[in-house]
Parts: structure tokens; sequence; C-alpha cells
């Protein structure tokens, strides 16, 4: 990925930010996830007056990769709160693996830029993949 398309990742991530349905955390999220086609495919945050079923915003945006038709993510953006190093959830992380090798590039990102950069597999180390079940 060469900088001008990492830097249109990240600033995906934040627009979408900006559609987060977060009423109850106010805690917005976006996140941009490019595939195997350099398509961006983008999600926010969608909270629920029950709790529990809040969806994270790399879950929606999964959702729209997934039925855009994509299959692989090849880097991931996540935008928090700005000044928050908002790193995926465990969860998440696993919901990215499904779809991202170990050596995807992940980046936390705020309206500032590129504030983090990890792989899935520092996040998620030794994982289970799709691979394991053979
Ligand atoms: N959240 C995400 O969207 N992604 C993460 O990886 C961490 C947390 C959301 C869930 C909830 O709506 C709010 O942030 C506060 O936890």
């Amino acid at each position: 990925m060469s900088p001008a398309e990492e830097a249109a990742l990240a600033a995906a991530a934040v627009k979408v930010r900006g559609l987060a349905y977060a009423p109850y955390s106010k805690f917005q999220v976006g996140a941009a996830l490019r595939d195997e086609d350099g398509r961006i495919h983008r999600g926010c945050n969608v909270e629920n007056a029950s709790y529990s079923q809040c969806q994270c915003a790399e879950a929606t945006a999964i959702g729209a990769m997934v039925a855009a038709g994509a299959r692989r993510i090849t880097a991931v953006a996540v935008a928090g709160p700005d000044g928050v190093t908002c790193t995926p959830c465990g969860g998440c992380r696993q919901r990215i693996r499904e779809f991202a090798a170990p050596e995807t590039p992940v980046l936390v990102c705020d309206s500032s830029g590129v504030l983090a950069r990890h792989s899935l597999a520092e996040l998620l180390p030794a994982s289970f993949g799709p691979e394991t079940l053979g």
C-alpha cells in the first residue's frame, strides 16, 4: 500500500466515524477495510438501547465488504475519537482474522492521521483462523 493509499484508507475511517450511531457511549468509531482489488469498505459503530446488541465499526465494515462481494482484507484502518488510540477490540480482531492474513496492517487513526500501526498478528498472536479448520 502506497503512502497515498494509506492516507486514503485512514481518511475513509475518519469520515465514516462521523456517521456512527453511538448515543449511549458517545464514543464514535469508524472502520475502513481495503480489499484485494483496492476497494475500500466502510462501517461505523451502531449502538442499541439493549447495550449488549451494540455493533462495532469493524463488524459493520466487514458486513459491507462481504455484501459488496469481496472476501479478502488487505489493510484495516480504525478511527476512534480524536486523540484516542482505538485499537480493535478482541472480538473484532477475530472478525478481521476471518478475512485477513496475520501480516495484514492495522492502522489506528484519528483526524490528524495514523496514530499507531500494527500487524494483525501483533494484535492477535497465535490466532485461530479458517486454515486451522483445514
Ligand atoms: N467500538 C468499536 O466500534 N470498535 C472497537 O473495536 C472498540 C469499540 C465501539 C463499540 C461501542 O459502540 C463503543 O465503541 C464503546 O465501546
